[in-house]
C-alpha cells in the first residue's frame, strides 16, 4: 500500500489537488485537518482558543495514525503536520510525501479569497505568512519530492504528480492501474506468470508467483503455435475463471499472453509486467494484444486491457544496448508527440538516459496514458503513436528485420518529418532537432542506400492500417504538436532519401 501525501503551507492547494488526484486514481480522499476536527469535535480554531496549539499538533498525531492504519488514500496534510520527527517518520513510512511549494505572492492571493480560518496566520496575512515560510524554509526543502504550484491549473499539477510517482489509473478501455513500483511487491494467488526464455534467466526469480511457463524468445514465435502452447500450459496448471495470467517481458511476451488470457475461457484477468523499455513506455499500456501470422505482423488480436501495469525501471539494466536504444525511439516520439521536455531530456544521450530509466519511463508513459484514455479505440488521435512507423514499418519489413523495430521507427520518424517541413506542416528546422536527438542516442536516421525504395513505397501501401487510395501520417508540427496529415503521393514522401 502506497499512500500519497500532499503536504507544503497553507494555500498550496493541498485539498484542491488531492481531490482531483484522488479522483484520478480511483482513491478515497483526506483532509488531515478535517479528521482532527471530527475527533475533537470542534474546529481546529476552537481548539487552539481553548487548549493551545500544542493540543492541536498531539491530535495531529492521533490522528496520523488513525490515517495510516486505514485504506490507501490521498491526504492532505496540515502545513505543519510534518515538524513532528515522529509524524514524519510514520508517514514516511507509510507513503509517498509530495511537497507543494509557491512563491508568496501566489500565497497571498490565494488566502486573501480563502475563507477557512487559519490561527497561525491572523493578523497582517504578510507579514505572518513570510515569517511562517521563513521559520519552515528548511524543513520545507528536507522533502524529495517536490512540485511548484505557481500558474498551474490543479488539472496540470494533479498529472505532474501522477507522472512524478508513477501511478495511473485508467478507465477508458476497462479499469486499470498502470504503476512504475518494484516487482518485489508485486503477489498474487492462484497465478501463472508467462515469460521467455531470457527473461527468466535473469527476472523470474524475483517474481512471488510459484508456477511459469517459459517460452522461447524472439518475433518468429508471436504466432499461434505458441499462443496454442499457452492455452494447453493453462489448462494443465489447472487455470480457471477466477486465475491470473503474470506477463513477464517484453512486448512479445505481453502480446502472447495477454491475448491468450483474452480468449482462454473466454476471457480471463492478466497483469503485465514489462521488462523492455518498448513495453513499459508503449506495448504494455493501452490493452492492445495478439500474434503474428505469415502473411503479416499483428493481424490477428484483441483489445483485453490488463488488470495491472507494473513497470519496474531496475529490470532494464540486464536489457541489451540495442533494444534499450530501441526501445528509446519510442521514447523520443512521445516526447515529439506532446512533451517537449522529454524531447530535451532525451538530446542528454545514452549515458544520461541509462543513469535516468526511471524519468524516463515515467514521463514517456504518461504520453501514451493521456492518448489513449482520450481515444482508446483509436477513432482518432490515437494515430498519432503511429509518428515514424508508417515509413518505419516498412523499412523494417524491406530490410528483412534485420532493422530492428526501434531503429527503424527512427528513421521514419526523420524521413516524415523532413517531408513535414517540404509540406509546410512542420516548423523549419524541426527534422533537424529530431535527427540530431536520434544520432545521440545512436539510432539511425537514414534509410539503408541498399533498401530499394519502390519496395519501401509497395510495403506502406500494403500495411493492413492503410486505406488504397491514400495514407493518414502523423506529421511533427514542432516538438510537442503532431498533426493527421493524408498523403496520396508517397514517392514525395521519400523525395530527400533518394
Ligand atoms: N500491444 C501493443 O500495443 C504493442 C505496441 C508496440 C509494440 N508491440 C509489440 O511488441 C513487440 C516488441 O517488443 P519488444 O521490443 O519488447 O521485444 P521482445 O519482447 O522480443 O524483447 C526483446 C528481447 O529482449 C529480451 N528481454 C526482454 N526483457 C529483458 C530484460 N529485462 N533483460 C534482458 N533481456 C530482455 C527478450 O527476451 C527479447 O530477446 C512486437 O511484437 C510488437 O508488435 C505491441
Amino acid at each position: 500500500m502506497s499512500n500519497i501525501f500532499l503536504y507544503g503551507p497553507s494555500g498550496s492547494g493541498k485539498s484542491t489537488i488531492g481531490k482531483l488526484l484522488a479522483d484520478n486514481l480511483c482513491l478515497p480522499f483526506v483532509d488531515s485537518d478535517q479528521v482532527i476536527e471530527i475527533n475533537a469535535g470542534m474546529s481546529i480554531s476552537h481548539i487552539v482558543e481553548k487548549h493551545g496549539m500544542s493540543k492541536v499538533r498531539d491530535m495531529e498525531t492521533e490522528s496520523l495514525k488513525q490515517i495510516t492504519e486505514s485504506k490507501e488514500s490521498i491526504i492532505a496534510l496540515g502545513g505543519g503536520a510534518l515538524l513532528n520527527g515522529e509524524n514524519r517518520l510514520l508517514v514516511e513510512s507509510h507513503g509517498k510525501v509530495i511537497l507543494l511549494t509557491a512563491d508568496l505572492p501566489t500565497l497571498i492571493e490565494r488566502l486573501q479569497n480563502d475563507p477557512n480560518e487559519r490561527p497561525l496566520l491572523a493578523g497582517d496575512l504578510k507579514t505572518k505568512l513570510s515569517e511562517y515560510l521563513e521559520s519552515r524554509a528548511d524543513h520545507y526543502a528536507s522533502f524529495p519530492l517536490k512540485i511548484r504550484v505557481d500558474n498551474k491549473s490543479p488539472e496540470q499539477l494533479s498529472g505532474e504528480i501522477q507522472t512524478l510517482l508513477g501511478r495511473h489509473h485508467l478507465s477508458a478501455m476497462g479499469e486499470y492501474d498502470v504503476h512504475v513500483g518494484q516487482i518485489s511487491n508485486l503477489s498474487h494467488d492462484n497465478s501463472i506468470v508467462v515469460t521467455d526464455e531470457n527473461v527468466a534467466k535473469h527476472h523470474l526469480d524475483k517474481i512471488n508467483v510459484e508456477k511459469s511457463i517459459i517460452i522461447p524468445a524472439g518475433e518468429e514465435h508471436k504466432n499461434l503455435e505458441t499462443v496454442s502452447r499457452l492455452w494447453k500450459a493453462f489448462l494443465e496448471n489447472g487455470l480457471d475463471r477466477k486465475s491470473t495470467v503474470v506477463a513477464l517481458g517484453g512486448g512479445v511476451v505481453g502480446d502472447l499472453a495477454g491475448f491468450a488470457a483474452s480468449t482462454y475461457m473466454r476471457g480471463i484477468d492478466w497483469i503485465v509486467v514489462p521488462t523492455t523499455l518498448l513495453a513499459m513506455v508503449d506495448a504494455s499500456i493501452g490493452g492492445k494484444t495478439g500474434f503474428d501470422l505469415p502473411e503479416g505482423k499483428n493481424l490477428i488480436g484483441s483489445f483485453h486491457p490488463p488488470k495491472l501495469v507494473l513497470a519496474d525501471p531496475s529490470l532494464l539494466r540486464t536489457l541489451s544496448d540495442r533494444d534499450l536504444r530501441s526501445g528509446m525511439a519510442e521514447v523520443v516520439k512521445h516526447g515529439i508527440i506532446s512533451d517537449p521536455e522529454l524531447f530535451g531530456l532525451c538530446s542528454n544521450g545514452m549515458g544520461w538516459v541509462k543513469d535516468n530509466l526511471e524519468e524516463i519511463v515515467k514521463r514517456a508513459m504518461a504520453v501514451k496514458i493521456k492518448i489513449i484514455e482520450e481515444d482508446p479505440y483509436e477513432k482518432g488521435i490515437r494515430a498519432a503513436l503511429n509518428l515514424g512507423h508508417t515509413v518505419g514499418h516498412a523499412v523494417e519489413l524491406v530490410s528483412g528485420f534485420k532493422l530492428s523495430h526501434g531503429e527503424s521507427v527512427a528513421i521514419g520518424m526523420v524521413v516524415e518529418a523532413a517531408y513535414a517541413v517540404r509540406v509546410g506542416v512542420a516548423v523549419r528546422g524541426s527534422d533537424e532537432a529530431i535527427e540530431s536527438t536520434l544520432t545521440k542516442l545512436g539510432l539511425p536516421t537514414r534509410i539503408p542506400a541498399e533498401l530499394p525504395r519502390e519496395e519501401i513505397i509497395r510495403a506502406m501501401r500494403v500495411d493492413k492500417k492503410k486505406n488504397a487510395k491514400s495514407i493518414r501520417f502523423a506529421l511533427p508540427v514542432t516538438i510537442g504538436k503532431v498533426e493527421l496529415v493524408d498523403a496520396t503521393d508517397l514517392e514525395s514522401v521519400l523525395a530527400t532519401e533518394t
